[in-house]
């Protein structure tokens, strides 16, 4: 969506400090032993507390209040008896609806202690997120966008998954445009003021190609590498964006 005034802007900031409080609880709550499901019943309750509704529950019925990847598993994972262990990378993703405006955020979390690996992994992607948000401002490309997270992908020595996007967000979870995490030079679109949208690089350590699991849901990297995303809504302006997660 556009926002076209500030009450737009003021629901927009009241869903994004949902989903941003919501995703931090769960992750104050990510330690070995715990299961995927235990976490999402925090999500849930938390959710419900502040008056919102689950997106990806209200949006595709899908069977989870938030979606947790495990391992190579890079979105969409359905929560269930999945018990996390140390070394593992998880990743919760929180997008919710309240009062008709929606908003979208993910990280990954390290279950205990990680390899340095995983760590470098999750530290270039946060960075990748960091200069992507740097990179839209209004009257940019949509494409530098994926420009910039693809640069650091590279220097990092890891890929983008091509076929997972940021996207337009507000009044839908998955709104028009998409936002490629790698370069399209044939895509012309520029950022334009009030344009609200999610940003959420994915990088792997693998060839970037994912399928789907046997649940229907869970998309996972084909090759069994290590990926990991972070995401925020935000507003586009003229100057930095306004970080609504
Ligand atoms: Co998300
Ligand atoms: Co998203």
């Amino acid at each position: 969506m556009t926002i076209e005034n500030d009450s737009d802007l003021e629901a927009l900031r009241r869903v994004g400090a949902i989903v941003r409080d919501v995703l931090a609880g769960m992750g104050d709550h990510v330690r070995p032993g715990i299961t995927t499901a235990e976490l999402d019943a925090i999500g849930k309750r938390e959710l419900m507390r502040a008056g919102a509704r689950s997106a990806p529950r209200l949006a595709y019925d899908f069977p989870g209040a938030t979606c947790i990847s495990v391992g190579d598993e890079a979105a969409h994972g359905v929560p269930g008896e999945r018990v996390l262990h140390e070394g593992d990378l998880v990743n919760i993703d929180v997008s919710a609806e309240k009062d008709g405006y929606w908003a979208d955020t993910g990280a990954s979390f390290a279950v205990g202690k990680i390899s340095s690996k995983q760590q470098k992994l999750c530290t270039t992607t946060r960075a990748a997120l960091r200069k992507a948000l740097y990179a839209a401002r209004a009257g940019k490309r949509l494409s530098d966008i994926g420009r910039v997270v693809e640069r650091e992908a590279r220097r990092g020595g890891y890929r983008v998954v091509p076929e997972l996007a940021g996207h337009g967000v507000g009044r839908f979870i998955h709104e028009e445009p998409s936002v490629a995490n790698y370069y399209d030079p044939h895509n012309k679109a520029r950022l334009h003021e009030g344009m609200v949208i999610a940003i959420e690089p994915f990088l792997t350590t693998g060839n970037g190609n994912i399928i789907t699991d046997a649940d229907g849901w869970t998309l996972k990297m084909a090759d069994g590498a290590a990926v990991a995303q972070y995401e925020h809504t935000v507003v586009i302006t003229r100057g930095k964006p306004i970080v609504l997660t």
